[in-house]
């Protein structure tokens, strides 16, 4: 239990690196330097970590690391340019919803798994989360991280801090700590449907399964000890620039695409079912449901009261709603538009929310009121405390 080893921040400009004695201070009463911090509290304490999986909304950056194409990497310019200045990866002009919910919960950024030196740093979770992941294997095979190999990199991290921390030790991080998943959306694109194996389903069997493998990841991570789980349903989908574009270019008025949406409506009613099903069926099971589709329906419906001027054009791609995703100019389109102010904008790109909407959902995925994320908030979550 008093091994000494280090943890390295990797925060964006690599700042600190400390040496520490004995593994409980970790646990209990850390104390950084607050410029090292991008928000300003200056007394985090590390009470829970935070485990993240997912698809490109959360990815911070996997995908820098694996063999793919340009479509499922962002590790271009003017990715990242509104906060990060560099491009790292992440599908946004800034930051991404874990980004705020580690500010909000007093850890650092959590940085990609896959990044180097990750190991060190797994006392305040970690991300899994890979750009065009599906909660299917057969969606974008070989080019994405998918949930089941996600599994497999949080089961190499468990065994990781059992060994680092010991069996009480880490027992007590993996049950306090919140895991946070967002996946679904790219089983449901036009590629999954045109190409996977959709057609062999009836729309309902194909939602089962794509929510059956996201509950049964939740409820293998309860059998290693993990208690308190927040989840995303899906956004609709079939609004974003890109399906809108597609709509006009068949001839449309540039609406959103209806099959989408519908499969979406069915996935997120199911999701919510089974959560509450898990609840009753295992003891100490906590939850937050965060009902995002409803919260961008509103924006869509009042813009203006959320602080967006422009909801159905991306700021940055090409063609008609900024459509195409071009953005960067390496994805097969070299030429692309760019706006000059983002948080303008609640889509980035032709698929991705800018940091303006990303922000906006954290906060209430948070703190949010009960008609939109239940039984618990994520805050709410984070403060239940688990004794082992
Ligand atoms: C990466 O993928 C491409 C195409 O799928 C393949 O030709 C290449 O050998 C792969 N590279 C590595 C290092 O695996
Ligand atoms: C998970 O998805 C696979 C297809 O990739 C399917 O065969 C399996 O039944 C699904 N699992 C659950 C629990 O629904
Ligand atoms: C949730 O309730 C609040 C009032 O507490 C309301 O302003 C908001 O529009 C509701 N959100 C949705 C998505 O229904």
């Amino acid at each position: 239990m008093t091994k000494e080893f280090r943890i390295k921040l990797n925060l964006a400009n690599s700042c600190i690196q400390l040496s520490l004695a004995a593994v409980l201070v970790v646990l209990a009463s850390l104390t950084f330097p607050s410029d090292c911090f991008h928000h300003d509290d200056h007394h985090p304490e590390i009470t829970a970590a935070l485990f993240v999986f997912g698809d490109s909304l959360i990815d911070p950056g996997n995908n820098n690391y694996i063999n793919t194409s340009t479509p499922f990497q962002a590790n271009f310019p003017p990715y990242g340019e509104s906060f990060f200045k560099y491009p790292s990866g992440r599908f946004c002009d800034g930051r991404v919803i874990p980004d705020f919910i580690a500010e909000y919960a007093k850890l650092p950024f959590i940085p990609p798994y896959l990044q180097i030196g990750y190991q060190y740093q797994l006392a305040y979770g970690s991300n899994f989360a890979s750009a065009g992941a599906g909660a299917l294997v057969e969606t974008f095979p070989g080019f994405v991280i998918n949930l089941k190999q996600q599994l497999w990199y949080f089961n190499e991290a468990e065994k990781q801090l059992r060994s680092n921390l010991g069996k009480t030790g880490a027992e007590r991080i993996l049950s306090n700590s919140v895991y946070f998943f967002s996946i679904g959306g790219n089983d449901y694109t036009t590629d999954s449907r045109t190409s996977g194996i959709y057609k062999s389903f009836t729309p309902e069997d194909y939602v089962a399964m794509v929510v059956g493998n996201i509950t049964a990841a939740v409820e293998e991570i309860y059998k290693k000890g993990g208690r308190k789980f927040g989840v995303l349903n899906l956004p609709p989908l079939g609004c974003i620039p890109v399906y809108r574009a597609a709509d006009l270019a068949a001839g449309g008025t540039g609406e959103c695409n209806g099959e989408i949406t519908a499969l979406v409506k069915l996935h997120n009613v199911l999701l919510s079912k089974k959560l509450e099903h898990l609840q009753k069926q295992l003891k100490g099971f906590r939850y937050s449901y965060f009902d995002i589709f409803a919260v961008v329906d509103e924006i869509f419906d009042n813009p203006s009261k959320y602080g967006f001027k422009e909801v159905k054009s991306g700021c940055c791609g090409s063609g008609p709603f900024r459509g195409a995703d071009s953005c960067g100019g390496k994805r097969g389109i070299k030429e692309y538009e760019l706006c000059d102010n983002p948080q303008d904008y609640f889509s980035f790109d032709s698929g991705h929310p800018t940091q303006a909407a990303n922000q906006l959902f954290a906060k209430l995925i948070w703190a949010g009121p009960a008609n939109i994320t239940g039984p618990y908030n994520l805050k709410s979550l984070f403060q239940i405390s688990f004794v082992t």
